[in-house]
């Protein structure tokens, strides 16, 4: 069965390219990934379809109101037949995003990502729905869309299958350090002066283990 990612959003559009572009795209047509969107603006309650207001007390810009957001998850969650899915919320106030996490998200069956816009969520919107908060880093971002592409993105591509070369996941190149933790070259063999390590030329793969092992933590820019 496929990993699934339902996506609840006041802008589905940011999702476009990104889902149709390179390896999830690809996912997406093998049936290895799925990932809906859903419009959290469809359960809006009033005429003027709002989702925000401002903050009680006073405080700069606007929060996600608790009925329309608190109704579009129930309502999504009770399409599913299969259980209620992982429910994350996306802000700047949770548990930071590391690949151990990222882990154990590729081993549900069913995730449900949560995108604020805003300054962000009435307080009643947790209270209700106890979701689990991640971060994906201190800084601030204007919505948890970026956020949400970023848990899919590193998440799809654990799922057996979704990389061409399945021992991509696993290399330690494409590990947590973000494929640089050597120093990699491609072609052309000579630019500005400057070379290929001679023994990545040749054929003798344990002679380059043994360079790639050597350069360990050297790759990207100089320290
Ligand atoms: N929403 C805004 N900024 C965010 C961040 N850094 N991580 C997750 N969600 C966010």
């Amino acid at each position: 069965p496929p990993l699934r990612f339902d996506v609840l959003t006041l802008f589905p559009g940011l999702f476009e390219g990104f889902l149709s572009e390179s390896i999830l795209k690809r996912a997406i047509r093998r049936g290895l990934v799925s990932v809906d969107l859903w419009d959290i603006r469809r359960w809006a309650l009033d005429k003027h379809r709002s989702v925000d207001d401002t903050p009680f007390g006073g405080g700069p810009g606007m929060l996600m109101m608790a009925p329309p957001v608190v109704s579009a998850v129930e309502a999504v969650r009770a399409s599913f037949g299969d259980g209620p899915g992982r429910l994350i919320a996306m802000t700047p106030a949770g548990r930071r995003l590391d690949q151990a996490f990222v882990s154990e998200l590729a081993g549900e069956p069913r995730i449900v990502l949560l995108c604020g816009r805003y300054e962000g969520f009435d307080q009643r919107i947790f209270d209700v729905l106890r979701p689990e908060a991640l971060s994906i880093g201190d800084y601030v971002l204007s919505g948890g869309e970026v956020p949400a592409m970023a848990v899919i993105d590193a998440v799809m591509r654990l799922v057996p299958g979704v990389l061409g070369d399945e021992r991509s996941a696993l290399d330690e190149s494409f590990g947590p350090d973000g494929g640089l933790e050597y120093p990699h070259y491609t072609r052309p063999r000579s630019y500005r002066g400057l070379g290929v390590p001679e023994v990545l030329l040749g054929g003798d793969h344990a002679a380059i283990d043994r360079w790639r092992r050597r350069h360990r933590r050297e790759a990207g820019p100089p320290a």
